[in-house]
């Protein structure tokens, strides 16, 4: 395990550059240290947009792809044409690795992803530490009424007013299809919410 990987302060605030930092640093142990630590949330948010996701052929897009792993989850889901997206090269190099991706590139922080996608998932990204809580309306924004939005909330992002409001304030502008709190990480204890909103 890298040093960087569980450290305390992996969920609290930090800028763009210092979050490009960590999942540098982190690359190349990622997968054995959240394997390792029980990483459940991509299967459970993978299963829930399997059960409501009127066509699962429709490209998908993996926003925060990092290594992969959420790209997996969505494929053993049944999800047959997966693109891919991540602020952090090292992490984009594993995902290509992956053979998962139909599409795959190199976002830098803040920037939109293209419209056109019926759903988009952000798997343990928009939370306290990586994506800021503003990224939930930037993704909302792209998506055609009826497209999907699935996330994840880990305990630290739940405890956060920031992203809770950001979470209240996509109500005018979605209708929240799933939400379920369940395990995150069970190695450290920890859980998270999965959401899947459908654009109004
Ligand atoms: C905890 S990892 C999750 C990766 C993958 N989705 C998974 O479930 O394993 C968070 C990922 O979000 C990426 N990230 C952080 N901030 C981001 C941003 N603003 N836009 C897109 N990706 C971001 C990081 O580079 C990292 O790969």
């Amino acid at each position: 395990m890298s040093k960087g990987s569980f450290d305390p302060k992996l969920w609290t605030t930090r800028s763009p550059e210092e979050t490009l930092a960590l999942y540098t640093d982190w690359a190349k142990t990622y997968d054995a240290d959240v394997t390792g630590a029980g990483y459940q949330t991509p299967a459970r948010l993978a299963g829930a947009l399997a059960g409501i996701s009127p066509d699962k052929t429709a490209p998908i897009l993996d926003f925060g792809c990092g290594t992969g792993l959420s790209g997996k989850a969505l494929s053993d889901a049944g999800f047959t044409t997966i693109d891919g997206t991540d602020i952090t090269p090292e992490m984009l190099e594993k995902a290509a690795a992956s053979g998962l991706y139909r599409d795959l590139w190199h976002s830098a922080p803040g920037e939109a992803p293209p419209a056109g996608y019926t759903t988009i998932a952000a798997i343990g990204v928009v939370s306290l530490g990586a994506a800021p809580a503003d990224t939930l309306h930037t993704l909302l924004g792209r998506l055609d009424p009826g497209g999907l939005l699935a996330f994840s909330y880990n305990d630290a992002t739940l405890a956060d007013e920031s992203y809770m409001t950001a979470l209240e304030a996509t109500g005018p502008h979605a209708t929240r299809r799933f939400e379920e709190y369940g395990p995150h990480l069970t190695g450290k204890d920890m859980g998270s919410t999965v959401y899947i909103l459908e654009k109004t």
